[in-house]
């Protein structure tokens, strides 16, 4: 567990020693999805993609949610937490276009399947996928006309599956969609003044007609983030130097990423240092809005993956004397920094009345090397490790009063990661884009699946074996 970065902070607990029974009888252990990355499209390539791929068909979840929940049932998951299509179910946006049916029953099928396996439903309305739709007709969450198609696509939601579904997520990820969509353009609708900056190298699997294309869609990234912005956020940063001006955009930083989305909902208005540097580019809460909005949630969902620095500089260095803050993942953006989760969980309990919190995502990837067999991709230890040592911070956050009660790895599959593509996995189960799509379990699924079970296995190795053995003859049997 030692970590060479100067100042990472070692774990009281042995994360590899830990299991289930080490966190209380009701704490939830899940996994998650979102809708795009393993389903099937809703909006259209924007050709902003690393590999010039598209979310059309994905993993192939929709046709194979069957075998899906099986697997979900094998790794012993109490919940599975997954995303709903907006335009899957209201193909007009609103309820005077129709309902699909087709999409109400393909939830409600994957929804009583769970529920049948014992696996508890976990919904997220809304995961980045606004309908083209309302984009074309008002600019999306451009528009204030968004809030109440919201309302009704959500009330639509709670109608049909909220006699089963108990737990609600509004939105996945504000800030990313925020930042992503209107700041840097990298996401749809591809507004902002910066670009991010993929390249066609890699270039295979779902295609995309168009030529990779880093252009923003005009917008203007000083005010319309400011405007799009909603609810909760996920992200946090510790100070690159002991200087004060470092600790203090750190704080800063804090207040512009978690603040921002937390802070409203919570105290009913944005941190005061937002309102002081953004001033009035900075939309005001009406009284009434701040009725609304104050305390409108019974639990905050964090999704942690790293950690950056914060300094007092416009771009803070991913490095800092030469060494990177954690090791690095297969995502440029991803350092693996297991201790941030600890810190960022105390600074929501300090700062916002310490709010039950579910961990809604936490994971790590790897590149796709295309090259490598599968039984080389089928290693994934450096995955078991993110885990264990992330689990050895939550259960010390735990005791220091954080009222954390749950736990969802992303992901249980491999998927399609956004402007990445294809080219990396985030999945606990390795998915063969080029024969069919097969699933295979990778070490981290046999960890989680022995870290789950109720007896305690005490022996994965054996497991590992055996399932590590399947699969080469499954392989076998299809040729390769
Ligand atoms: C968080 C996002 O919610 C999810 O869509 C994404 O795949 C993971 N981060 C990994 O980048």
């Amino acid at each position: 567990m030692a970590n060479k970065v100067p100042g990472a902070q070692v774990a009281r607990y042995d994360g590899a020693k830990l299991t289930r029974h080490d966190f209380p009888p009701d704490f939830i252990f899940g996994c998650a999805t979102s809708n795009y990355q393993v389903s099937i499209p809703v909006y259209t390539c924007t050709c902003k993609i690393l590999d010039g791929s598209n979310g059309c068909f994905a993993i192939d979840h929709y046709n194979r949610f069957k075998e899906d929940v099986a697997l979900l049932k094998k790794l012993g998951v109490d919940a599975y937490r997954f995303s709903l299509s907006w335009s899957r179910i209201l193909p007009g946006g609103r309820l005077n276009g129709g309902i699909n049916r087709e999409g109400v029953k393909f939830y409600n099928d994957l929804i009583d399947l769970l529920l049948a396996e014992g696996i508890e439903p976990c919904v997220t309305i809304f995961f980045f996928d606004v309908p083209q739709c309302l984009e074309d007709e008002y600019g999306g969450f451009l528009s204030p006309k968004i809030v109440q198609d919201f309302a009704e696509y959500a009330e639509v939601c709670f109608f049909e599956f909220g006699d089963r579904v108990k737990f609600w997520i509004t939105q996945n990820e504000p800030i990313t969609f925020t930042k992503n969509g209107y700041v840097d353009g990298s996401f749809p609708p591809g507004h902002g003044s910066t670009s991010a900056q993929p390249s066609a190298k890699n270039a295979v699997g779902h295609r995309c007609a168009r030529r990779v294309d880093n252009t923003c869609y005009g917008g203007d990234a000083g005010t319309e983030p400011y405007i799009v912005a909603h609810h909760l956020i996920l992200a946090h940063a510790d100070p690159y130097s002991d200087a004060p001006a470092d600790i203090e955009a750190a704080s800063r930083a804090l207040d512009f990423m978690f603040g921002w989305f937390v802070a409203p909902i919570v105290t009913g208005d944005y941190p005061p240092v937002m309102r002081e540097r953004v001033g009035n580019r900075l939309p005001k809460f009406t009284p009434n809005e701040v009725k609304l909005v104050k305390g409108s949630y019974d639990f905050l969902g964090i999704n942690y993956y790293t950690t950056n620095w914060a300094a007092y500089k416009p771009t803070p260095p991913a490095v800092r004397d030469g060494v990177p803050i954690g090791e690095q993942a297969g995502s440029d953006w991803l350092y693996v920094v297991p201790y941030g989760i600890r810190n960022l969980l105390v600074h929501a309990k300090n700062k916002y009345n310490n709010p039950i919190i579910y961990l809604t995502e936490n994971g790590v990837d790897e590149k796709n090397d295309r090259s490598a067999t599968i039984t080389t991709a089928l290693k994934d230890d450096h995955r078991i490790k993110y885990h264990q040592e992330h689990l050895a911070f939550l259960k010390e956050a735990m005791d220091l009063g954080v009222r954390l009660m749950g736990y969802f790895p992303w992901s249980p599959f491999d998927n399609y990661e956004w402007t990445e593509g294809y080219t990396v996995r985030f999945g606990m189960y390795y998915v063969d884009y080029v024969n069919g799509y097969t699933r295979y379990p990778k070490r981290s699924a046999i960890w989680y699946m022995n870290f789950l079970n109720k007896n305690v296995l005490p022996c994965p190795k054996k497991q590992i074996k055996e399932i590590e053995d399947d699969n080469a003859s499954a392989k076998r049997k299809r040729g390769y």
